[in-house]
């Protein structure tokens, strides 16, 4: 298989490091504006550097991996080329598919949203499949962000509330680590020795969700006796309506992923 990355950028390495480590057998060819950049991915995963038209001709698989507002810039260079028979794989955020069927006709389409925990190869990735992806390039999809951690197909227009929810996910489990570490030094702590509990706290939490079978109120349950300290920390928290707070944010960020949606489907 022949990978083509077009942007070889924090989120290409990362891929390349996974499908290293995966020991897949593929090809990647890599373009990016900076040669620097280019020799880097060379060095560390054998990419070979090649012009955006050289590596489009060659590659089956096309992956688009600049920030959205380089997108369109990137599509025009790539107008004129035959896409027909490749999979092009796009993971910027907030572009629909619409946008790349109206710019690059022939090439099967799939949007895809990792984490920023894809630089730990433990993102998950939900991806979305426009008209005429055939099952094998569904695998193939599949399998390439399986080397960044979990996969989910969702349906498009389920996009917005996945980017919410895991796209901008790590975001909020790190304020609330710093939140946290705050409050610990508030009562008393070492700053140091706050941020080292709050970060340890919240690694070990994720280890017990991973390992175990019981959802996160099961767990939590388990840790909250009746009239214990958790409990009163946990009163106080739904007191101040977290839930709501929660809701609201997560409604924002599907609200502003709608919005740049808008911006670029038009
Ligand atoms: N990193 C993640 O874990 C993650 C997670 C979810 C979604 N994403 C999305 O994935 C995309 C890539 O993210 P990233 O973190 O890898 O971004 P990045 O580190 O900025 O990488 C993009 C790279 O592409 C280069 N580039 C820009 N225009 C180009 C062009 N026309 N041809 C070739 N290369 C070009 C950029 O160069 P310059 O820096 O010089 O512009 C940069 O080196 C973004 O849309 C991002 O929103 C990333």
């Amino acid at each position: 298989m022949k990978l083509g990355f077009l942007g070889g950028g924090n989120l290409a390495a990362s891929m390349m490091r996974g499908l290293r480590a995966q020991n897949a057998s593929c090809d990647m060819l890599v373009h990016d504006v900076d040669p620097e950049r280019q020799e880097i991915l060379r060095a560390a995963y054998a990419a070979r550097p090649a012009a955006a038209a050289a590596l489009t001709a060659e590659a089956e698989v096309i992956l688009l991996l600049v920030k959205p507002n380089q997108v369109s810039g990137l599509l025009t260079s790539l107008q004129g080329h035959d896409l027909s028979g490749k999979l092009l794989i796009s993971t910027a955020a907030g572009i629909p598919l619409r946008f790349y069927s109206a710019r690059l006709p022939g090439a099967a389409r799939v949007r895809a949203l990792p984490n920023t925990s894809s630089a730990a190869l433990r993102a998950v990735t939900g991806l979305a499949a426009g008209g005429g992806v055939s099952p094998a390039q569904r695998e193939t999809a599949a399998a390439i962000f399986s080397a960044l951690g979990k996969v989910l197909w969702i349906e498009e227009s389920a996009m917005n509330a996945l980017t919410a929810l895991s796209g901008s996910g790590p975001a909020y489990f790190y304020l609330l680590t710093e939140l946290m570490a705050e409050a610990g030094a508030a009562l008393g702590l070492a700053p140091a020795t706050a941020q080292f509990l709050a970060r340890e706290t919240m690694i070990g939490a994720g280890r017990m969700l991973e390992s175990g079978a019981e959802n996160p109120a099961v767990l939590r349950e388990r840790v909250t006796s009746p009239g214990g300290t958790t409990f009163a920390a946990l009163r106080s928290l739904e007191a101040d309506d977290l839930r709501a707070a929660v809701r609201r944010a997560l409604a924002a960020a599907a609200a502003r992923a709608a919005e740049m949606e808008l911006e670029f489907g038009a």
